[in-house]
């Protein structure tokens, strides 16, 4: 028997690898709900880890393994591959381990009790936001479905992850032609599990398989073309472009940097979009400011805003350039006696915030000096300082 792993914990070479997976003594498994699949897949809890074991063939295994590994560098959210197990005795199948994703639960255990249109609705937004976080980082599925699918409970929505990779392949970037094909096959797969469920009486009365299948390609196109398109704007409309990238992070997209090309009389924008949690980090690496990550996404948006706006290519040196003339001064201008209430990085995120407020009501952009002033003395001057302390209003405690 062989094992390949990045890290091994030495319990699983403990398990009973002589025997197929089927035949493995119940002492070893755990039951957890657990999608469709035409391989053998189990669950078995080693010190407090849960994993997951699926019986496959060696070379299927190892690309899984592999793309897994490559879609965890990019935090793409999918299950964590952990090890293969090969050349076992009696020729068995090879098994690819992975780590079970906590809290997930495969659709069809969602769809245990039928679920209401809304419920359906918000499943189906989880899924087309994976699809189109896949096809962003060159990801082409192959295989996308509600089976190959595991979600998790977010605060009253769901998060989409990946848990089948056996089909997928990662490419630089997706022609038009591959995305379509992911596509087609989402369609298929999606009527079929639905018709599924409509006959073991699961699906909703109100709920049209063919229109939940249109409806989970407009949702993935509408969001595919607002993370994508290319938009021309004129060249005093900063903006704009902050409005561009609001509204990306209200579909729950972050926009990593935004490309500035010129064109007459203006520029051609084009956002590039990533995964959450990656704002903290930046910040942290080009400046040295650790921030939240809300308040690190505003305080990149206005370093790269500025970035673009000053010509700068070097990253680095613009982050330097706008920590010495953008962030410290407007640090700076607040009063001693106000700095108290608020750390600096939430101060400043505040005033671009209440820039922007005040940007959208006069109709162009205000200006940074301005907009310092009225936060100030319009709002900052009013909190009190254990407001920032205890975050709660202090008359209605
Ligand atoms: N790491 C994991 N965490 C939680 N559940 C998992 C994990 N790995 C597998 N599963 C469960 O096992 C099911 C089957 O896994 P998977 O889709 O990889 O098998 P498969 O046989 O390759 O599927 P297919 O028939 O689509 O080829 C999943 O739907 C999921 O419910
Ligand atoms: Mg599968």
């Amino acid at each position: 028997m062989r094992i390949t792993s990045a890290l091994v914990d030495p319990a699983l070479l403990d398990l009973p690898w002589h025997l197929p997976l089927e035949d493995w003594p119940a002492d070893h498994l755990v039951a957890l709900p657990q999608g469709i699949s035409r391989h053998v897949v189990r669950f078995v809890k080693l010190n407090d880890t849960v994993y997951a074991l699926k019986e496959t063939r060696e070379r299927i295994a190892e690309k899984e393994y592999d793309l897994l590994r490559a879609l965890e560098r990019i935090d793409f959210p999918a299950v964590k591959a952990v090890a293969i197990v090969t050349d076992r005795v009696d020729s068995l199948e090879t098994v690819l381990i992975t780590r079970h994703l906590q809290f997930s639960l495969p659709y069809r255990a969602l769809f245990s009790h039928v679920l209401r249109p809304e419920t359906m609705n918000r499943l189906l937004d989880a899924l087309a936001a994976l699809i189109v976080r896949m096809h962003l980082t060159g990801f082409s599925w192959g295989d996308c479905s509600l089976s190959n699918t595991l979600f998790r409970r977010d605060a009253g929505a769901f998060a989409a992850y990946l848990v089948d990779a056996e089909t997928g392949n990662l490419h630089p970037r997706l022609s038009e032609g591959q995305r379509r094909e992911d596509i087609e096959i989402l369609r298929l797969n999606i009527f079929g599990e639905c018709l599924d469920l409509q006959a073991a009486e699961l699906l909703h009365e109100a709920i049209d398989p063919e229109s939940v299948v249109d409806d989970i390609v407009a949702r993935y196109e509408r969001l595919w073309h607002e993370v994508t398109y290319e938009q021309e704007v004129p060249r005093d409309a900063r903006h704009d472009i902050e409005g561009r990238i609001r509204r990306l992070n209200d579909l729950g997209f972050d926009v990593a940097e935004v490309s500035l090309s010129t064109v007459d009389g203006g520029y051609r924008v084009r956002p590039k979009v990533v995964d959450a949690g990656y704002h903290t980090r930046r910040l942290l690496r080009l400046t040295g400011l650790d921030a939240e990550e809300n308040q690190a996404r505003q305080l990149l948006n206005d370093l790269d805003t500025y970035r673009a706006e000053s010509d700068l290519t070097d990253e680095q040196q613009a982050a330097h350039r706008w920590l010495t003339e953008v962030f410290e001064p407007v640090v700076r201008a607040v009063p001693a006696n106000l700095r108290r209430k608020l750390e600096p990085q939430e101060i400043f995120s505040q005033i671009i915030q209440h820039k922007w407020l005040l940007s959208e009501r006069a109709g162009r952009d205000v200006g940074m000096g301005p907009a310092v002033q009225s936060y100030l003395t319009d709002v900052l001057a009013h909190k009190p300082d254990e407001q920032a302390v205890l975050g709660v209003e202090i008359g209605s405690v």
